[in-house]
């Protein structure tokens, strides 16, 4: 079924609830700095996830884990000076929401006015009920993210797929109620059974995004470098790669060195 897709100038939260309202779908892609960010967001996509995966894209981490929260708000200005339309969302990271909800209040603030941002993302639900709620106090939109939450990897132990058996799904359906109770504007839903996904996103009137979680929810998120095949290393299945710009990137910084090397470069016209 296609979806007459409303002009947004701007989008904002409102404009994600409306589109879950009308049955269009929603775009969501990473960046992490200034470049990519522009193509991303004159491309139309709707929200820009100043992802913690710049803690692996980026820094070259095993996991999400390392980044801080300085590195997030200068991934986060750089981005938000190239998103002219696309609303940005910024992952709050490991370390800086945990331990009480004041520390998370600080933290989001801190992303809100340095990067000027619009929105923060936490991983987690009842267990951070206090931290969500301080922060929407605070008049900050914040977006919520279960399933696979990458920032509890040493917890799960592995990459795969969560809430398949009944107990997880049943607390992560009651986590997904509860973000939406507590005034979340939205939900992340990462690696989890597609029918699972589709059925959270049926019971909440706030939008699920996904990744790795089906076609049943009210729009998708990926990795803006493994949709581009720049992280050819990476191979799940909910991955389609639309570009294998490893592949060209590799051939044409090789084609660069070979002609420095055989003087080719530069030629008379590319002097002064
Ligand atoms: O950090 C990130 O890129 C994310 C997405 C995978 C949803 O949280």
């Amino acid at each position: 079924m296609s979806v007459a897709k409303k002009e947004y100038k701007r989008v904002t939260v409102k404009s994600l609830i409306e589109m879950k309202q009308s049955g269009e779908k929603i775009s969501m892609l990473t960046s992490y700095d200034y470049s990519m960010a522009k193509i991303v967001d004159a491309a139309n996509v709707d929200v820009i996830l100043v992802g913690d995966s710049a803690s692996n894209v980026i820094a070259g981490h095993e996991t999400t884990l390392p980044i801080t929260l300085d590195q997030m708000i200068y991934h986060a200005s750089s981005v938000v000076r190239a998103a002219k339309r696309a609303l940005v969302i910024v992952d709050i990271p490991f370390g800086s929401y945990q331990s009480d909800s004041k520390e998370a209040l600080r933290s989001a603030i801190r992303i809100m006015k340095e990067s000027g941002a619009h929105a923060i993302k936490v991983e987690g639900g009842t267990e951070i009920k206090e931290s969500v709620s301080r922060i929407l106090q605070a008049g900050i939109p914040v977006m919520g993210h279960l399933g696979l939450t990458p920032q509890s990897i040493y917890k799960f132990g592995t990459y795969t797929v969560r809430a398949k058996e009944e107990e997880e799904a049943e607390k992560l359906k009651s986590d997904a109620k509860l973000l939406e109770e507590l005034g979340c504007f939205g939900i992340v839903l990462e690696k989890i059974p597609a029918k699972l996904a589709q059925e959270v996103a049926e019971s909440v009137s706030i939008p699920v995004i996904g990744i790795g979680a089906g076609n049943g929810v009210d729009g998708q998120v990926l990795v803006v470098h493994d949709l581009l095949g720049m992280t050819h290393e990476f191979h799940p299945r909910f991955l389609r790669r639309y570009m294998n710009l490893y592949d060209e990137m590799s051939a044409a910084i090789s084609q660069y060195v070979d002609d420095v090397k055989s003087r080719d470069f530069p030629n008379e016209n590319e002097q002064y």
